[in-house]
């Protein structure tokens, strides 16, 4: 039996049409599910969306629209979003479907029974953009935290959830287990900021709030939209439903991949409530940071002046999927935040993508073409010091990309994966095969540095293949490997059968004149 990994990511707001920021975790996410697929893990992997709320029905009545009609129309635009960019995922839910309404109601009705939800009257500062009530310390200039937006008093009869009662379990489940969330900077921000002030009991429904699930032994409630959002990632394993093998399986999650402004809820309130449902609580949570942009946030609610294209659905079909999803995953140090500028995504296209993988591939397989007819020359066993350290570079290179993605360190891999391509690239410059292709004598010599050449790409390829599928399929597909056992040799130089043919390919990725793109695309994004 393979080892079980479930992967999640948030599930996004449609209130507006989801943003480079979305692509963002949902990209590392693929990433980091394809990664574990080819290491022979059964993966689950889930994505999807967050419909209820207050914002939901604005948005709708906006465009003149009934809630579901609206939703479907995003729904869709997100999945050919998601398609766009060779998303990979297993199930996408929508907190609007049946199954999840109906757990959620039974949840709630479970934490009722159990005594950890009362009903009692709720006076607080609401933000209604960002569905969250805060107290009047946690305001900043007397504005919300998060979105920096007016506050607005709100008193109503409401159920609450017992969150105090677990401020000394979840002290112990930090202490006793540091990696639950990650990195370790958000563990102190937690217990400092959270726990050690202790938790207040936490509001979980609303009567004021009409476009949600109802409660439903009291129906003019409806549930809180955390409470509904969080249970997504065990509902949509068949949490509560008659056939639950998929929870039963799956279920803890290896990872609840989340951006950092929505930490607490994940890392304080989620796991009070599986703790009260007497379920296990996910393995781990990982915050990153954010894209920033001018900046700022990228953010669907604030719009912005600039020129910068930051629309996938412009990127996407100009610079291909893989572009854009190297830019996301390449740019922004995992864990922390980082900038993205149209300028910083043209010049990595060309000087990673084109120049460094593209190039190197480009080179090799006409060389192989020139001096051996496009025919995987014989292996031999190499004995130049030039030839044996490119090896070992590259296999040190491979062994850190498994290091780091066991902590999912997206870009760090990729760092190993590029710094694989630049080893062979330099190597070529220094060996000179067309030199030694001069030499009659050095026939040997000539297979050993093609061959060291071949396997560089195959080995740094089959890593890139989790991250850049696209293009990484094509030189695949021209290797022509065992697409089941592609993990098996990362160990070695002897992936590729000699004697096997290997056309040519076309170009991976074209050169961008970077001044002609900047006009093309203020072409594109004129109104
Ligand atoms: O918070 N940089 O949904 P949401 C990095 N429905 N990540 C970004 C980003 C940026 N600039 N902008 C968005 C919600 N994200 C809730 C979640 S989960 C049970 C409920 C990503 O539409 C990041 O993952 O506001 C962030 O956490 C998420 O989008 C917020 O999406
Ligand atoms: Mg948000």
């Amino acid at each position: 039996m393979n080892d079980k990994f479930y992967i999640t990511t948030p599930i996004y707001y449609p209130s507006n049409k989801f943003t480079l920021g979305n692509c963002y975790t949902t990209v590392i996410c693929d990433a980091i599910a394809r990664f574990n697929r080819f290491q022979g893990k059964d993966v689950f992997f889930l994505t999807g969306t967050d419909e209820h709320g207050q914002k939901i029905s604005l948005s709708a009545s906006k465009q003149g629209k009934s809630e579901k009609e609206y939703l479907d129309e995003m729904i869709a635009d997100a999945k050919a979003l998601w398609a766009m960019l060779g998303i990979s995922y297993d199930k996408f839910i929508r907190t609007t479907d049946s199954y999840h309404e109906k757990s959620v109601q039974k949840i709630f009705k479970t934490l009722y029974d159990k005594g950890y939800i009362y009903k009692s009257e709720y006076e607080g500062l609401y933000c209604t953009p960002c569905e969250s009530f805060w107290t009047e310390s946690q305001l900043v200039d007397g504005k919300c935290p998060d979105c920096g937006r007016e506050v607005i008093p709100q008193k109503e009869e409401a159920y609450f959830f017992k969150l105090s009662s677990f401020t000394d379990k979840l002290l112990t489940l930090y202490k006793e287990n540091p990696q639950f969330l990650q990195p370790q900077s958000r563990v102190n921000e937690m217990i400092n900021n959270f726990l050690k002030p202790g938790l207040s009991d936490l509001c979980v429904s609303r009567t004021s709030v009409k476009w949600g699930i109802p409660v439903d032994f009291d129906p003019k409630h409806t549930v809180y939209v955390w409470i509904d959002a969080l249970t997504n990632y065990i509902n949509a394993l068949g949490y509560n439903s008659e056939d639950d093998s998929l929870f039963k399986k799956f279920w803890p999650a290896n990872v609840h991949m989340v951006g950092k402004e929505i930490v607490r809820f994940h890392a304080i309130i989620w796991p009070a409530l599986l703790m009260a449902l007497d379920l296990p609580l996910p393995e781990r949570i990982f915050a990153h940071g954010w894209m920033l942009f001018g900046g700022d946030k990228l953010s669907k609610s604030k719009t912005t002046g600039s020129v910068e294209c930051i629309d996938p659905r412009i990127l996407v079909p100009e610079y291909s999927a893989d572009a854009v999803r190297y830019i996301l995953l390449r740019e922004i140090p995992f864990g922390s935040d980082g900038n993205y500028t149209t300028e910083i995504f043209l010049n990595r296209f060309n000087s990673d993508l084109v120049n460094n993988f593209g190039n190197l591939v480009s080179r090799t397989l006409s060389m192989l073409k020139k001096y051996f007819g496009s025919v995987v020359p014989k292996h031999y066993v190499a004995k130049e010091t030039d030839d044996i350290e490119l090896q070992a570079n590259v296999l040190k290179e491979t062994d850190n990309v498994f290091k780091v993605m066991k902590d999912f360190d997206v870009s760090k891999a990729l760092i190993s994966i590029f710094n694989i391509f630049s080893l062979a690239n330099t190597y070529i410059q220094k060996v000179e095969p067309w030199t030694i292709a001069k030499d009659e004598n050095q026939k040997e010599r000539l297979s050993i540095v093609i061959t060291n050449l071949l396997e560089s790409i195959r080995i740094g390829t089959t890593l890139l293949a989790s991250f850049l599928p696209e293009c990484s399929g094509k030189v695949l597909e021209a290797l022509n490997l065992d697409k089941n056992a592609l993990f098996a040799n990362l160990d070695n130089f002897y992936g590729i059968e000699e004697g096997k043919e290997i056309l040519p390919i076309a170009i991976l990725f074209p050169r961008l004149d970077i001044n002609a793109e900047f006009e093309k695309l203020a072409r594109i994004m004129a109104p």
